[in-house]
């Protein structure tokens, strides 16, 4: 124990000295960290949040601690809990993190011969990997695996060679930087790029560059403190850009909410000041709330699980990640395939843009539409409007937003009507007398088209 702590100690020395390389023969662990020569950033162990989880990240070195502004994670599937027994060092040509028990649970996986000589953080805050001298060409580089950062000076794009992309993925939640759900990558063969859901919705695009700025952006036109550009060579395609003034900190981060916002650090109010984000309302993320929960710009949280639902993580939303959506209170029987008279009807004004059609069956009045519905299991609610009978469940009903709209009865109106227990749904008579969960009823919300 004593000749542990000595060691240790002595290693302390070497890293807290400001050193920005890891040579061969040294390892990163516990609090000890490398920092960038200007000092702009610093790598080590951190945590997120009240998790005890660690990971290996790169951090801005000026901006305050508690909580660090982490820009890239290493093992962000794979977290340790006790940083002092893991090391971060080079090991077979690979920059490796090894965990309590020695084993590698991340690596830079390059297939190589020979022995890298070190790694370096460089003041942009990209890490780099080489085998000779520092003019060498890297051998692997964060900025080639970016995490939820696009820092000035990194490329955004695709390896025309390799035929690899860069993609940024947000954190899962506040507290787990493992990959969520939204990610920011170049659309193929275009110059233009798109955030997406699960990797496959599109919820937002940039519009093609015309040379000065993308499209969807034309704010990129008005001086700030970057300066962009748009590259497409034999080898690579991608977009890039630098900051004009050096002492200026700032960043593009994808935030767990799904949405990409640009943050500059104000130091006379130690605060980041957010300057863009795209899409501008967090409503306009694809299926932001999840399933059976609606999206409203002007409440707080901005999710709200429909009448008779319940968040299916309370966790989870305590944290900010409302992706997950809501459950039933009360899980349907569906062998009761008849309704109660006295039938309850809630009106929330929502304006909802149906993610397809195919959902639409024949049916000759409202009356059949909703029978249809009682007689699938799977069906979740109905609609019945310009005499068209649709059927939603959980997958057609995960973008629903919320919009403010006035009295105006001339604004026609959209009925949908989800299946729910009686017993959640609030009622006066009900409530005191009927508490059987066989009985359930569709519960309706409003629509403005
Ligand atoms: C680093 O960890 C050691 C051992 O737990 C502790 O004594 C030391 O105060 C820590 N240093 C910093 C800067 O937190
Ligand atoms: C951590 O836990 C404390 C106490 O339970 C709570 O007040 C605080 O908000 C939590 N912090 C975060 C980032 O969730
Ligand atoms: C280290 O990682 C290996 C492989 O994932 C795992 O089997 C082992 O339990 C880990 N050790 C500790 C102490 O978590
Ligand atoms: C990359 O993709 C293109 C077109 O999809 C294909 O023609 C080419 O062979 C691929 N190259 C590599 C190295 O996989
Ligand atoms: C995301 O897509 C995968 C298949 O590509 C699917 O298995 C998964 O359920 C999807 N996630 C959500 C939250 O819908
Ligand atoms: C493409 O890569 C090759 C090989 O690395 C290099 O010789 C060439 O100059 C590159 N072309 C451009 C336009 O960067
Ligand atoms: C930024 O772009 C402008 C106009 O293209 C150019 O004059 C200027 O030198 C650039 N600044 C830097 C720091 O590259
Ligand atoms: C660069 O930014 C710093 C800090 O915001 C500011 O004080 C300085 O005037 C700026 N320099 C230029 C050339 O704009
Ligand atoms: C969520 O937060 C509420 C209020 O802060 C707290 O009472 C509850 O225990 C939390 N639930 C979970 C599952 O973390
Ligand atoms: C999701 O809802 C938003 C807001 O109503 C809408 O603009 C968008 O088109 C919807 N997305 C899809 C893929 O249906």
């Amino acid at each position: 124990m004593g000749i542990l702590l000595l060691l240790c100690f002595s290693l302390i020395i070497s890293f807290s000295s400001g050193a920005d390389t890891i040579y061969a023969n040294q390892f990163l662990s516990g609090n000890q960290t490398i920092i960038s020569k200007d000092g702009n950033f610093e790598l080590g162990f951190f945590k997120a949040g009240n998790s005890s989880n660690y990971y290996i990240g790169i951090w801005y070195k000026k901006v305050p601690f508690n909580p660090p502004t982490v820009v890239w994670v290493a093992n962000r599937e794979t977290p340790i809990s006790d940083r002092f027994s893991s090391k971060f060092k080079l090991k077979d040509g690979n920059l490796v993190l090894l965990n309590e028990s020695n084993t590698p649970i991340w690596s830079t996986n390059m297939i190589s011969t020979a022995t890298p000589a070190s790694v370096v953080l460089h003041d942009d805050g990209n890490l780099v990997l080489l085998y000779g001298s520092s003019s060498s060409t890297p051998i692997w580089q964060s900025f080639d695996h970016p995490t939820h950062t696009f820092l000035p000076g990194s490329k955004l794009g695709y390896n025309k060679r390799t035929n690899t992309s860069h993609v940024i993925t947000s954190w899962k939640n506040k507290e787990d930087p493992a990959a969520g759900l939204f990610s920011l990558e170049i659309v193929q063969n275009t110059k233009r790029y798109a955030l997406k859901w699960n990797r496959s919705v599109e919820y937002w695009t940039s519009g093609p560059w015309n040379g000065r700025f993308f499209s969807s952006l034309p704010d990129m036109a008005v001086p700030y403190i970057y300066n962009f550009s748009y590259i497409d060579n034999a080898n690579e395609s991608y977009f890039t850009y630098w900051s004009t003034n050096h002492s200026v900190i700032s960043g593009m981060f994808l935030d767990v909410s799904g949405q990409m916002q640009q943050q500059t650090w104000k130091e006379s109010s130690e605060q980041w000041y957010l300057f863009f984000s795209t899409p501008k309302l967090i409503c306009d993320v694809y299926a932001r709330c999840g399933a059976f929960s609606i999206c409203n710009q002007q409440t707080s949280p901005f999710c709200n699980c429909l009448t008779g639902f319940e968040p299916t993580s309370q966790s989870d939303w305590n944290l900010s990640e409302f992706s997950g959506g809501c459950v039933r209170k009360t899980k349907l029987n569906c062998r009761v395939k008849e309704e109660k008279p006295e039938f309850i009807v809630s009106f929330v004004p929502v304006k909802y843009l149906p993610a397809s059609h195919e959902n639409e069956i024949p049916s000759l009045d409202e009356s059949a539409c909703r029978r249809s519905c009682l007689d699938d299991c799977s069906c979740d609610g109905y609609s019945f409007f310009l005499e068209r009978c649709r059927l939603w469940n959980n997958e057609n009903l995960n973008n629903i937003s919320f919009v403010f709209v006035s009295d105006d009865s001339t604004v026609r109106k959209f009925e949908l009507n989800i299946k729910v227990a009686s017993k959640d749904i609030q009622h006066p008579i009900n409530d005191i007398h009927k508490k059987n969960d066989k009985e359930w009823f569709f519960s309706s919300v409003l629509f403005f088209l």
